[in-house]
């Protein structure tokens, strides 16, 4: 036991039991190792030369160092401190010290569930209970994707996404981008939940429209733009986003890698009309938009999002905030949030 298994954890059954981004997948070539944190458990990810990808606990079973300091040899995952190897099934195939020694035939190394879907590579500690969230604009050929991210916050995941889901401090925190100081105000929009559909369950919100400065690259000066927003994850949500007189809406994930209770990792995904904008300038963009949200992330207090609202706070801008909340309830989470 480590000195920091001793810290008392909160376990989440549901997080436990669901699919989270961990890493881009481009990120990862054959040959390869990489290290991920999730839900306070270290991971290995390795790539093998036939494409398949690994998700395993990043530790040895001969005197747990960390495998992910290790490299690939001959397609197996070979340990930095003694050399064992491991096949692809964890079985280890080699213990350089004794060649001769026989191996046991069953797995050694714990090995997770992995995936990859949307560019990303997906882990899911425990028995998957779900498929990864859709997100069905990734499948749209009139848009072009791009991979924005990862962005590390010490906040809670249940209040990035509630920033992310929030309107109210667009004319604050991206005064000149998002909002415009002279329009604070929060127009009428409908929330609908689905919180009694046992495949999936969620909260979406529509109409909300507002005046931006600069709603994206390609915005000429202030537009109208019409946002929606989608959750059918406790932490995730998908904007959409629709400049009024554009035919078609852009999408935006949040996709959050719950890294330790207090540890954020955004993963995004950008779905836009193509334009003659570079890749990097679309990235740059919401590197600037994330980095001023993170220092308001970072100063809540307190950290785990109360779940219950309270009366005060009940003003229309907070509706969605209100329905998220109330969504979370329903479905249990226990982490990151004051229940
Ligand atoms: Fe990995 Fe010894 S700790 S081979």
């Amino acid at each position: 036991m480590t000195i920091e298994d001793d810290k008392p954890r909160v376990h989440d059954e549901l997080l436990w039991n669901d699919w989270h981004p961990v890493a881009f997948s481009q990120q990862i070539d054959a040959g390869q190792t990489q290290a991920a944190r999730l839900l306070e458990e270290d991971i290995v990810l390795w790539r093998r030369a036939d494409g398949s990808i690994h998700a395993w606990q990043d530790r040895c079973p001969h005197r747990g160092a960390k495998l992910s300091l290790g490299c690939v040899v001959a397609d197996q995952l070979a340990c930095p401190y003694h050399g064992w190897r491991f096949d692809g099934q964890g079985r280890c195939v080699l213990k350089p010290a004794q060649p001769s020694l026989p191996l046991p035939a069953a797995p050694m190394v714990s090995a997770y569930a992995v995936q990859e879907h949307y560019g990303l590579v997906w882990v899911c500690l425990g028995t998957p209970v779900r498929p990864v969230i859709p997100y069905a604009e990734f499948e749209d050929s009139r848009l072009r994707h791009i991979m924005a991210g990862p962005y590390a916050v010490r906040a809670c995941a249940p209040r990035v996404v509630e920033n992310f889901i929030d309107m109210a401090h667009f004319s604050f925190v991206h005064e000149g981008i998002l909002g415009d100081a002279g329009h604070t105000e929060i127009p009428e929009y409908t929330v609908h939940d689905f919180l009694d559909d046992s495949a999936q369950p969620g909260v979406r919100a529509e109409g909300m429209r507002v005046s931006q400065p600069q709603a994206n690259l390609q915005a000429q000066g202030t537009a109208d733009v019409v946002y929606g927003y989608r959750i059918s994850r406790p932490l995730s949500a998908i904007l959409t986003k629709q400049i009024v007189g554009s035919e078609i809406a852009e999408a935006i994930t949040l996709f959050i890698q719950p890294v330790a209770e207090d540890q954020s990792q955004v993963w995004m995904v950008f779905s836009g009309v193509k334009s003659p904008e570079p890749d990097e300038a679309v990235r740059a963009f919401q590197d600037t938009v994330f980095a001023q949200d993170k220092p308001i992330l970072e100063s809540q207090r307190p950290q785990r999002l109360p779940l219950q609202m309270r009366a005060e706070q009940a003003q229309r801008a907070d509706l969605l905030s209100a329905h998220y909340r109330r969504y979370l309830r329903a479905q249990g989470l226990r982490y990151g949030v004051t229940p």
